[in-house]
C-alpha cells in the first residue's frame, strides 16, 4: 500500500437541503489534509431509479465498480432516515459486489436527532459486511446536524474534527 491511500467519501443521500452534504465536504476536506487521496462521490451524481445490479454489464454499473476497484477503502456519510440509511445508498453500493472485497469502511452518522445516525450506521455495517467490506468499530456521530454548523457551513463544534481525526488515524492504522 502507497502512503497516499485512495479513500473516497461517498455522500449517501440526494435529498434536497440535504445537511449531510456540510459533513461530508468536511470528512473530505479533513481526509485530504491528513494525507489520503479523496474525492467526494454524490450519490446524486450516480443515481438510477432502480436497482441496476453488479452483474448487469450498464454504464451505470461499470461507472461506479471502475470507482470502488480504485479505492483502497471506503468513508461513507449516511444520514439517518426512520432508523435507517437511505434507499438510494443502497441501489448505489449494489451497483458493484467485487470491488469492494477486504477493504475497509470508516462510517458517519448524521442524524436530527441526539442518537447521531447510530441505528443507520448499524443497519449499513450489516450491508458492509455481506460486501466483505470491513467496517471501523468506531464510527462518527453527528447528532443535531443543524446546530454543528453555521450559516456558511462551518464547522462550529470543534469537537467533530477530532473525532474525524480519530477515525482518520483508525484508516491509516490499517492502510499504511
Ligand atoms: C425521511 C426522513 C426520515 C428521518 N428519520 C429520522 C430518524 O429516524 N431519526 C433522526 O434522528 N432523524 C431523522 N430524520 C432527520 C434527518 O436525520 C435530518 O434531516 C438530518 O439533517 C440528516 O439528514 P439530511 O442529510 O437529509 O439533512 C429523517 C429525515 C428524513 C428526510
Amino acid at each position: 500500500m502507497n502512503n497516499h491511500p485512495t479513500i473516497p467519501v461517498i455522500l449517501g443521500t440526494a435529498r434536497d437541503g440535504r445537511e449531510s452534504e456540510k459533513v461530508a465536504k468536511l470528512v473530505a476536506e479533513l481526509a485530504q489534509a491528513a494525507g489520503f487521496q479523496t474525492e467526494l462521490l454524490d450519490v446524486r451524481e450516480y443515481m438510477t431509479s432502480q436497482t441496476i445490479p453488479w452483474w448487469d454489464k450498464t454504464p451505470e454499473t461499470e461507472n461506479w465498480q471502475k470507482k470502488m476497484a480504485q479505492a483502497d477503502g471506503l468513508i461513507i456519510v449516511t444520514p439517518e432516515y426512520n432508523h435507517s440509511f437511505p434507499g438510494e445508498l443502497k441501489i448505489l453500493l449494489d451497483k458493484a459486489y467485487k470491488e469492494y472485497e477486504g477493504k475497509p469502511a470508516a462510517l458517519v452518522g448524521v442524524s436530527a436527532g441526539q442518537f447521531g445516525g447510530a441505528r443507520a450506521v448499524e443497519h449499513l455495517k450489516q450491508v458492509l459486511l455481506k460486501f466483505e467490506l470491513h467496517p471501523l468499530r468506531n464510527a462518527v456521530y453527528f447528532s443535531d446536524v443543524a446546530s454543528q454548523f453555521d450559516a456558511q457551513g462551518v464547522l462550529i463544534n470543534e469537537e467533530y474534527r477530532k473525532r474525524i481525526a480519530k477515525m482518520l488515524d483508525d484508516l491509516k492504522k490499517i492502510l499504511i
